[in-house]
């Protein structure tokens, strides 16, 4: 088994962000296999092509890159095997020749995420239980279970009408947790979602970027890391480090590129919230990554929102019902947020995250161009975009 052996992979996101992860994955030289139609190893995603996220072949070098470089992913994993099991026994056997030595050391703690449909083979617990005992066959000594310890190696089973997919989390904590985020203001959206709305909106790093909602200042950060080229994953472990067969050099070799390629950029970010210890949060969230020098952060509310002479993209989530409040004041807020957007941004592209269209209707800024349907914090939510004239 050497970097170049092939190996299925299966890119995960949230569902909604597949056209910016396929992007992505192009970008990466990913050649995505559009006959499997697969979903998430572990969620209850919905079958289709492309539907939570995108399956190919490809080599240990490859999943490495794609847990360093990707914005939109949420996790990678690696198809172990793949067979029909309508007894414990056969799963059991069946297992016990997958080549778990590959992935995991003898005695390593181990977490078994197991899903059951439709199978006769329906209690997960009992499923996790023969193949924690078929991973003891092969590696002849029996794992460490664990439910929460970060370090452990995360093993997903999935049994569909008796057919059991058996898969290895590459990435350790989900791939949102870019390790630069450590204090969040209310209601913060995860870094994927974040990327994932500019790269809906088609940012691309080259033009100013204003957040005048920005809690945390996931957003901003977001659109710095973009812009200046700065790999998602650049500060943060990954489970695939502490297999057998990890190669350290190969994984090496491209951080210490990553970290050459680096660039500059005389983009202006601009991040307001009405909230001190928001801005002060982002600040510091910011500073984790390197772009507090890039991005201008000010505590004002939206309807003090300056003027800038050259137009850019103003990428949001400004609050919503459920998430925060459920005052009627929010559709004053919209309505102020609206009068803004027309008097002082004409020819911006604006991307506005919200649950309700009723406060969408108050900004007053026109049907939008494109609504993309999303889920934040286990809510519907649209990301929709418009031109302001
Ligand atoms: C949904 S949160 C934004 C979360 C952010 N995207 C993040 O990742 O942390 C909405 C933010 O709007 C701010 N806010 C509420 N009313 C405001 C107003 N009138 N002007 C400016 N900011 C306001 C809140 O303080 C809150 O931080």
């Amino acid at each position: 088994m050497n970097s170049t052996t092939l190996k299925r992979i299966y890119i995960s996101c949230a569902p909604g962000l597949e056209p910016g992860l396929i992007r992505e994955a192009r970008e990466l030289g990913i050649k995505r296999d559009k006959s499997k139609q697969t979903t998430d190893t572990v969620s209850d995603l919905p079958t289709g092509e492309d539907k939570g996220g995108i399956e190919f072949e490809g080599t240990d070098a490859q999943i490495y890159q794609c847990n360093l470089h990707l914005r939109t992913a949420s996790r990678v994993v690696v198809r172990l095997g793949e067979f029909y099991a309508a007894a414990f026994s056969e799963l059991r056997k069946k297992a016990s020749r997958l080549e778990w030595e590959q992935y995991i050391r003898p005695g390593q703690s181990v977490a078994i995420k197991v899903t059951c449909h439709k199978s006769k083979l329906y209690h997960s617990d009992a499923v996790a239980e023969r193949v924690l005992g078929a991973i003891e066959d092969r590696l002849l000594r029996a794992p460490k279970t664990a439910e929460n310890d970060k370090l452990v190696q995360v093993v997903l089973v999935r049994l569909v009408n008796d057919l059991c997919t058996i898969s290895i989390d590459t990435s350790g904590e989900l791939l949102y947790k870019r390790g630069y985020r450590q204090a969040v203001a209310k209601a913060p959206l995860r870094e994927t979602l974040a990327a994932g709305l500019l790269y809906a909106a088609n940012y691309q790093g080259k033009t100013p970027l204003v957040d005048p909602f920005c809690g945390s200042g996931t957003i901003p950060i977001e659109a710095a890391l973009i812009a200046r080229n700065i790999a998602p994953g650049i500060n943060r472990r990954f489970a695939f480090m502490d297999w057998p067969t990890f190669q350290k050099d190969v994984f090496q070799l491209d951080l210490d590129k990553s970290r050459k390629d680096i660039q500059s950029t005389d983009q202006f970010f601009y991040a307001a919230d009405r909230d001190r210890g928001a801005i002060d949060m982002a600040t510091a969230n910011a500073a984790r990554t390197g772009v507090n020098g890039n991005i201008q952060f000010a505590c004002h509310a939206v309807s003090d929102l300056p003027h800038f002479d050259i137009p850019g993209s103003l990428i949001t989530n400004p609050p919503y019902g459920i998430r925060i409040t459920s005052s009627k004041d929010l559709r004053n807020l919209y309505a102020s947020f609206g009068k803004v957007l027309r008097n002082s941004y004409q020819g911006w592209q604006v991307g506005i995250l919200c649950s309700e269209e009723a406060l969408m209707a108050a900004l007053e800024i026109g049907p939008a161009q494109k609504v993309i349907h999303l889920i934040n914090g286990g809510i519907s939510v649209k990301f929709s975009l418009f031109t302001i004239s």
